[in-house]
């Protein structure tokens, strides 16, 4: 009864307009679900999923585009392996295409199984229970299931192999909308009338608090002919972006400290004009930062120089 009116409810109340809703192109999907992972839907929908969709219309066009590039266009979105994991996969697809097969898309470099099963269901609706944070925080209230590890049983017991993808879909819009982390509104739920965590639903989202960590980074601003130097960066958390070249501080040289964000990080950077230039250094003029493969953080300091 339940799996119906859940349904109903979503032909009613899903998001519909969600663009990538509005497809089934294995690649499309494929892109949006990457886009996606991490990330605010509504960021994804209004900038880079477009933008992508119109500069890379085909899974060859994206294969045959340049890291830098690629990267270039991601430039903002944050958790820049994404971005070389879906370089990387389309182009080990460019010659077939991507794999229709769940197992086979694992292989791909940064598919897990979420991203699996979502390409699986929604752009082949694949009989596969997809299992991201609000489908699990659901099932785990729908069943009163106190451990993670149950979920994937009973989201496979649960799935409706009638309408696969309408279903998944219908979970995470229940937990996007009305079954959410804080103060859900079982009132308004399809699934309340059976719900064994409905009148505790806090106990099943024990959410562990991210560890932040403090760093401190010394960046130099090097500008040669009204270009700014950057380096190719090789560490973890910006790897192949291009960044400022790190200096010692020296205080009559320095521009302006920030305040940033990025990932379990807050950071503090402090800015420094510099004339030592790395060798490997790269000179971007105005017009070519616009498009070149750089990091929030980099825009932002770029803001405190003319
Ligand atoms: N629709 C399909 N996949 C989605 C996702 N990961 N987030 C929000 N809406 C979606």
């Amino acid at each position: 009864m339940s799996i119906k009116t859940l349904l109903t409810w979503f032909e009613k109340q899903g998001r519909h307009e969600l663009p990538w809703r509005k497809t089934s192109d294995v690649y499309h999907i494929f892109l949006s679900e990457v886009m996606l992972q991490q990330t605010q839907a509504s960021r994804v929908a209004e900038h880079y999923y477009p933008h992508f969709l119109q500069k890379y219309p085909t899974l060859q066009n994206l294969a045959d585009a340049s890291l830098d590039e690629v990267l270039g266009d991601w430039s903002g979105l944050g958790y820049y392996s994404r971005a070389r994991n879906l370089h990387k996969a389309v182009q080990l697809c460019k010659e077939e295409g991507l794999p229709h097969d769940f197992k086979e898309l694992q292989k791909l470099p940064g598919v897990g199984r979420y991203t699996a099963s979502a390409v699986c269901s929604f752009a082949l609706n694949q009989s596969i229970a997809v299992i991201d944070t609000n489908i699990n925080r659901v099932l785990k209230r729908y069943f009163a299931l106190m451990d993670d590890k149950l979920v994937l049983h009973k989201a496979e017991e649960f799935l409706n192999k009638e309408f696969p993808k309408e279903h998944n879909l219908a979970l995470m819009d229940l937990g996007s909308l009305v079954c959410t982390p804080k103060n859900p509104t079982c009132k308004e739920c399809p699934l309340s009338f059976t719900c064994k965590g409905k009148n505790e639903p806090e106990i099943f989202t024990c959410k562990k608090k991210t560890q932040y960590e403090n760093l401190e980074l010394y960046l130099g601003v090097c500008l040669v002919d009204k270009k700014l130097a950057l380096v190719k960066s090789s560490d973890k958390l910006y790897k192949d972006l291009y960044v400022l070249p790190p200096v010692e501080p020296v205080e009559e040289d320095f521009i302006a400290s920030f305040k940033h964000s990025y990932t379990k990080y807050r950071i503090t950077v402090s800015l420094y004009k510099t004339q030592t230039t790395p060798l490997e250094a790269r000179y971007f003029s105005y017009e070519e930062l616009l498009q070149a493969p750089i990091s929030s953080m980099t825009k932002k300091a770029l803001q405190f120089l003319n």
